[in-house]
This record gives structure tokens, C-alpha cells and sequence, in this order.
């Protein structure tokens, strides 16, 4: 097992008088997939929520790269290397890849004193992030609404990884993919594990589960109801555990 990147322990989140998170403890390490499973309202999005600092937990604490660290807002989360990426929420659909790709960190060049962009060093830059994660966009000069969005999935991706992401939050992320372009996307959140990267996909399909994750993380009415490697877990095991089958924190060890 490499070094942790992200322990969590304790976490708990009221909403009022509803205990969404009742003390939730995990942790993952660099380059590792976890699959966050369990049934609706159990406290799946909560939780990820709360690691990207889009939501105070009620108490709780949450160590990253081995230091207490808990985002106060998602811009904070983003600045220490964690982040949530949507589907096509953060693309701007009127500009094209190259500026989705640099947003705010465009390259200039200074034409008699006058700052430029630097299209060409930037198409570049884009052109390599893009090629070196095996996605092939046909011009990085399309605008992100002529865009599949299997296509948009991977350019935050490789955004995400570009610019020194560390752990990246995906909540139910093929959810309006077809299949064709769920199987890239699943390869290619190993790509970018195999990185050193730490993942955290929320699925709620098992099959999709099994394929990309090392681990599996079940989450049930805000308790982590397992937590185990995928090779020493089945499908059903899983199920058991999320419906509460087998009594919460048993099931096979991890
Ligand atoms: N903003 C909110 N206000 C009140 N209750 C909420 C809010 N968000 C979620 N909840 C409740 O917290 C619990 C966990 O929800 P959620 O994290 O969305 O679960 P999941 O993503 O696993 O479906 C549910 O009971 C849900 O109704
Ligand atoms: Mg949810």
C-alpha cells in the first residue's frame, strides 16, 4: 500500500435533526480507486461534498498528504489539488478546448508591450496533456458545446491532472453516457490513477464498480457499512452490504 492521501476520520453532518454522516472513517492512498457505493440518501454525496469544501461536516477531522487540511470553500479544496469534476458543469460551452483547458492560466506573450495570448504555445500545451492521456479531441479549436460528453469528461480530466490535481471526486459520472463512452471514461480514471493520482467515483452501478475501483467503500444511513478490497469481495457481498444484510462493519476484510 503507498502513502495515504486522504484519511477521513470521524466525519459526522447533521442537516438539522437528520444525522446524514454519523462518523465516517476511511482512507485512500495514491493511485488508488475507491468506489463509494450505497443507497439513496445514504450520505454518499455528503461526504464528497465535504471533501471538496462545499459543506462544513458537524465534526470530524480529515488528514491530506498526512496534515490536517479541511477546505473551508471548493476554491480552497482546488488550490490543495482536490476536486470534483462534473459532468459538463465547469466547461464553459461558448469557448473553445484550448481556453476551457486554461482558464485564468492562459499564456501571454508580450507584443510591443502588450500582453498576447500565446494561441500557439497554448494549442501546444493542450495538444501533449491531451495526446499523453490518449484522448483524441478532432480540433482543440471546437467550442465545449459541440462536444460529446464523454469528450468534455475528459478534458476536465486531463485539466484536473494538467495543472497537479491530487484527488479527484466524480459523482455518479457516466450517468448520462453511453456506453461506449463509459468504457473510455472508466479506462480512463485508470490512466489517471496509475498517475499517483487518488479517486473517488460515487456509482451506483455495481458492474461499473468492479471495474474501475481497488476498493470498495459502502456507505449505509451515513456509517461506512464496509470497506474492502475489490479482489476480496464479490458483487453480492456488496449488495449485502448495502442493503444491510450483513450487519454494518462486518463483511470479508479489506
Ligand atoms: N441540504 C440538505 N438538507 C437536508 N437534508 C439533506 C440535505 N442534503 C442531503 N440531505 C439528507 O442527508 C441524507 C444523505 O443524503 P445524500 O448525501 O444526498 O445521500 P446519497 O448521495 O448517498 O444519495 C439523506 O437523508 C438526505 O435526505
Ligand atoms: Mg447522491
Amino acid at each position: 500500500m503507498s502513502e495515504p492521501l486522504l484519511t477521513l476520520e470521524n466525519i459526522t453532518k447533521n442537516y438539522g435533526a437528520i444525522e446524514a454522516l454519523k462518523g465516517i472513517s476511511f482512507s485512500i492512498a495514491k493511485g488508488e480507486v475507491v468506489a463509494l457505493l450505497g443507497d439513496n440518501g445514504a450520505g454518499k454525496s455528503t461526504l464528497v461534498k465535504i471533501i471538496a469544501g462545499g459543506l462544513e461536516p458537524t465534526s470530524g477531522r480529515m488528514l491530506f498528504e498526512g496534515r490536517e487540511f479541511l477546505a473551508r470553500t471548493p476554491a480552497e479544496a482546488k488550490a490543495a489539488g482536490i476536486e470534483t469534476v462534473y459532468q459538463d458543469l465547469s466547461l464553459c460551452t461558448n469557448v473553445d478546448v484550448v481556453a476551457n483547458f486554461f482558464m485564468g492560466r492562459e499564456i501571454a506573450r508580450n507584443v510591443l508591450g502588450v500582453p498576447v495570448l500565446d494561441e500557439r504555445a497554448m494549442e501546444a500545451v493542450v495538444a501533449a496533456a491531451l495526446a499523453n492521456a490518449g484522448t483524441r479531441i478532432p480540433s482543440l479549436r471546437t467550442k465545449a458545446e459541440h462536444l460529446s460528453g464523454g469528450q468534455r469528461q475528459a478534458i476536465e480530466l486531463n485539466r484536473f491532472v494538467h495543472w497537479g490535481g491530487k484527488l479527484v471526486l466524480l459523482d455518479e459520472p457516466f450517468a448520462a453516457l453511453g456506453v461506449e463512452q463509459t468504457r473510455r471514461g472508466l479506462e480512463m480514471i485508470r490512466q489517471v490513477a496509475s498517475q499517483g493520482i487518488g479517486v473517488i467515483i460515487i456509482t451506483h452501478i455495481m458492474q461499473q464498480a468492479f471495474q474501475v475501483a481497488d476498493r470498495i467503500v459502502v456507505i449505509r444511513q451515513g456509517i461506512v457499512a464496509g470497506d474492502v478490497a475489490r479482489s476480496n469481495t464479490s458483487p453480492d457481498a456488496v449488495i449485502d452490504m448495502i442493503t444491510g444484510e450483513t450487519p454494518a462493519g462486518a463483511g470479508p476484510g479489506g
